[in-house]
């Protein structure tokens, strides 16, 4: 049992192969954390809270001056009632309060594990995985919030989640909602952090809930090891293949490809290509992707985007023929698609303008020359959905390279209410969920590829969808060492698309000799 619920002390002990986590209801309503670290075999008391009168700490009950919020290592913290540290989540009441407060509600223990509505998220069987549902409750404005823990017993990892479900008869909005927080008593610690976020936007996100409705946010996942960073990695490494990525390509060996983009960028016919395909072909690559450049009129990065049909000016046989003559010489075949972007100079730009994120009244700001999307219209969705479809359905294609080369700005949305403008980014990428899903579903033998500008794309929640992810675009195997190393902190090898190029690098300008292949990784390293 991965759950183990002690009734007399209401003590929740979460239990892996290699991990404890620990939380106590306290005085019948507060659900404190107590521990969280290497496995213990029962939770004997040791750490238990210590009650003293701390000075100018409040407290909810002035006849217990021991008791104060603003010590108690809160799994859930709240706001506005004496607990000054960060909390985990805020709400604006339709009277403007923002305060509130959180009574445990009861708790219910479930095998298996549920799917999280339009979320990614791990899975596993019940023999996998358990889950507790911790409900706990502001009884003045009616708002449940369920803090979801799912225990992967076998690959010591527990994962957590948080639903906020609104019972009363008003909405009320979300400002912060956090998947997790872990009050740590300890304070010695070195934190190392991956570049990036995952989850929702940190500052400027809302949720407005009208009565009945739920928010669910997305899924963080715990890794504990006392086996170093090396331990830590095989952990995340083992779950991820195991209980995240999906589908035939999810564990199964890459095929080796060669990508024109560095070797042509927008120049480019099909007599280059198939060129630099048939030499491919001669030294044992297995796949080949035109990159950038293949669609509309685009000769540079700033028109075209949105007219996913091929440019028959570069390509005048077509999609399906390059693909045929790629099979032909017993490679696979892949393209490129930026699909969330548009551009200005573009047929569907002259058609939706309208489909643009932007601001009311305010000027675009245009970032590599292009304009996003608005992912949050699920018409804007179908509309991408119909338009990738069209060309996977009618091209024999094994490889989609799915890029993104631009930040989100100006993200509100005409067709949503002004009180729900704070939604946009979270609605965005829900959308973009939605149209992977659709997708891979309906292309299950295709292997996806995220890419970002490089690596700026590179989590979790998109390996669920897209089993591999391009690292960067700097190829310069000196730097390379690096990105691939802090990569592999927490995703997997086979998640890491990685390309050599020609020298000098593209992108560094560096010169670097080819390796002896009789020296070991680390004596090469040394040499360069
Ligand atoms: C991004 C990608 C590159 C390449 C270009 C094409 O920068 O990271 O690999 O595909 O877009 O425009």
């Amino acid at each position: 049992m991965a759950i183990i619920y002690d009734e007399a002390q209401s003590i929740f002990h979460l239990q892996t192969q290699v991990s404890s986590y620990v939380m106590q209801v306290v005085r019948g309503k507060y659900l404190s954390h107590l521990y969280w670290g290497r496995r213990v075999e029962q939770y004997r008391g040791s750490r238990a809270i210590i009650w003293k009168d701390r000075g100018f700490a409040p407290n909810p009950d002035d006849t217990d001056r021991t008791f104060s919020l603003d010590t108690l290592p809160q799994e859930y913290p709240q706001t506005g009632n004496g607990d000054f540290r960060t909390c985990a989540y805020g709400v604006r009441q339709e009277n403007g309060s923002r305060i509130s407060s959180l009574l445990y509600d009861g708790y219910e223990i479930l095998p298996g594990k549920r799917k999280l509505q339009g979320l990614p998220a791990s899975f596993g069987t019940p023999e996998d995985v358990e889950t507790l549902v911790i409900r706990l409750r502001d009884e003045v404005i009616d708002l449940v919030v369920e803090l979801e823990y799912n225990v992967f017993d076998q690959r010591g990892i527990i994962t957590r989640s948080v639903r906020f479900i609104n019972e009363a008869q008003h909405p009320v909005t979300l400002t912060k909602m956090l998947s997790m927080s872990v009050d740590f008593r300890e304070q010695e610690f070195d934190v190392l952090t991956l570049y990036g976020a995952q989850g929702l936007h940190s500052w400027n996100g809302e949720w407005y809930l009208h009565p009945g409705e739920t928010f669910q946010t997305p899924e963080v996942v715990m890794a504990y090891t006392h086996e170093g960073l090396n331990g830590l990695s095989h952990l995340f490494h083992t779950f991820y293949r195991r209980h995240l990525m999906r589908g035939k390509h999810a564990d199964a060996l890459r095929p080796i490809l060669i990508n024109n983009w560095e070797a042509t960028f927008f120049r480019f016919t099909e007599e280059k290509l198939l060129a630099l395909a048939r030499k491919a072909a001669e030294t044992g690559i297995e796949l080949f992707v035109p990159d950038d450049g293949w669609f509309g009129h685009r000769d540079g990065d700033n028109s075209s985007l949105g007219d996913w049909f091929v440019d028959e000016r570069k390509l005048p046989h077509g999609l399906p023929w390059l693909a045929d003559q790629i099979h032909g010489m017993g490679m696979q075949f892949g393209l490129w698609f930026e699909p969330e972007m548009i551009s200005q100079d573009s047929q569907l730009y002259r058609e939706h303008p309208d489909y643009v994120l932007h601001a009311q009244g305010r000027p675009y700001t245009i970032g590599r020359g292009q304009l996003v999307l608005d992912l949050s219209r699920k018409d804007v969705c179908d509309h991408v959905i119909d338009s990738v479809r069209a060309v996977l359905a009618s091209t024999h294609i094994d490889y989609v390279k799915w890029d993104m080369n631009r930040h989100l700005t100006e993200v509100e949305s005409g067709a949503y209410d002004p009180c729900q403008q704070g939604e946009i980014s979270h609605r965005y990428v829900l959308g973009l969920y939605y149209i992977l899903e659709t997708l891979t579903s309906q292309f299950p033998d295709i292997l996806f590829e995220g890419c970002s500008s490089g690596g700026g794309r590179f989590d979790a929640g998109m390996l669920y969808y897209m089993p591999q992810s391009w690292c960067s675009d700097n190829t310069d195997a000196v730097c390379r060492m690096k990105i691939q190393y802090a990569t592999s902190l927490t995703f997997p090898p086979v998640t890491m698309g990685a390309h050599v190029s020609v020298v000098p690098n593209q992108q560094t300008g560096r010169v670097t000799p080819p390796g002896d292949p009789g020296l070991c990784g680390h004596e090469r390293q040394l040499r360069l």
